[in-house]
């Protein structure tokens, strides 16, 4: 039998090239040898305070298409929404009887968090337990892998203890301990050399972009700021042309990148001459990502059953593990 693997996004903004070479890329290739589950954290994204369930929800759908887009096929992928498995709620109430409050505030993520985010003093009490909700995520389909950012790890080491906990207290090992599948990820920078990028510093490039945008974009990325004339020998370290063309050319097109990388260090290449040849690489990256969006934007009921079924068999499998744990616990009052 496939183990089963289990991840999700949180919806509060479109995914872009950073997700692709982070995440997606990765998806494409688990789905394959696993039993796959993407879920949209859409109740998590209200830990967010500043975007509103209507806005969630438009990402919601956006996020899914992405998915879809890249090459994620509902055929093997189970997509669903956090908020449509009620059975996640009620786990995580259960499970919080068993977390510390000092347990829960020492979680690492959650404190750099706090700082990152400029929560200051104003988080809510369900950011705090969000860990716990991520656990019910997981658990709620006894999911054993999990691929993540290294940030979520140590939500991860929550999870398991929690499993843990749960297994000891009933005497029964109702729980797998997931772990995380970390593994070699690829990390992008910002089209302003950023090494962060997102949708608050204005410097992605979107899965959804069109050409024009993706051609915008590329003309105005910063490159080697020390170099004023095309005749200056450049840096390729750093300069987030050559970032892009290694993430997305260096397989397919390597004697392309080597001949760009040669000339810009020798001072024999203009940034214009660069940015067009990158425009066209990202360009021909993202048109059969473009036109499979496309096909599923022209079947709006399509996307709407994808995680509509996909949403009924996660939690028809959550009430399932629910009712487990409930009878376990001796919850049941007949
Ligand atoms: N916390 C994750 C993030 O910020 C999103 C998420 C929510 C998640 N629930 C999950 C990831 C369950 C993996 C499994 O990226």
């Amino acid at each position: 039998m496939k183990k089963r693997v289990l991840t999700g996004d949180t919806p509060t903004g479109k995914l872009h090239l950073g997700h692709y070479v982070g995440t997606l890329e990765n998806r494409v290739k688990l789905q394959n040898e696993y039993e796959m589950y993407v879920l949209f954290a859409d109740t998590h994204a209200l830990t967010t305070l500043s975007v509103s369930p209507e806005v969630i929800k438009k990402y919601t759908r956006q996020i899914l298409l992405d998915n879809l887009s890249v090459g994620l096929d509902p055929q093997k992928v189970t997509f669903f929404v956090e908020s449509g498995v009620s059975e996640i709620y009620e786990l995580a109430a259960i499970f919080s009887m068993y977390v510390s409050h000092n347990r829960a505030l020492r979680n690492p993520t959650i404190k750099d968090e706090i700082v990152s985010k400029g929560l200051g003093e104003k988080f809510s009490l369900g950011f705090i337990n969000y860990p716990i909700y991520q656990a019910a995520d997981i658990l709620c389909v006894k999911a054993q892998v999990v691929p993540v950012g290294k940030d979520q790890e140590a939500h991860l080491e929550q999870a398991r203890e929690i499993a843990r906990t749960i297994n000891k207290l009933t005497n029964y090992k109702i729980f797998p301990e997931p772990r995380s599948l970390i593994g070699k990820v690829g990390k992008l920078m910002g089209t302003d050399g950023n090494p962060k990028m997102g949708k608050s510093l204005n410097n992605a490039i979107y899965l959804s972009d069109s050409r024009e945008d993706v051609e915008k974009k590329v003309m105005t990325m910063f490159t080697d700021p020390k170099r004023v004339h095309a005749t200056d020998p450049g840096t390729i370290e750093g300069n987030p042309v050559f970032a892009y063309f290694d993430a997305f050319a260096a397989k397919k097109d390597k004697q392309l990148v080597e001949d760009y990388k040669f000339r810009y260090k020798k001072g024999k290449v203009g940034d214009i001459e660069i940015k067009k040849g990158l425009t066209k690489v990202l360009n021909e990256f993202l048109d059969p990502i473009r036109q499979k969006r496309a096909e599923y934007e022209n079947r709006p009921s399509l996307v709407k059953a994808i995680l509509g079924e996909g949403t009924a068999k996660t939690k028809k499998e959550s009430a399932k593990t629910l009712k487990e744990v409930v009878e376990k616990m001796k919850f049941s009052i007949l």
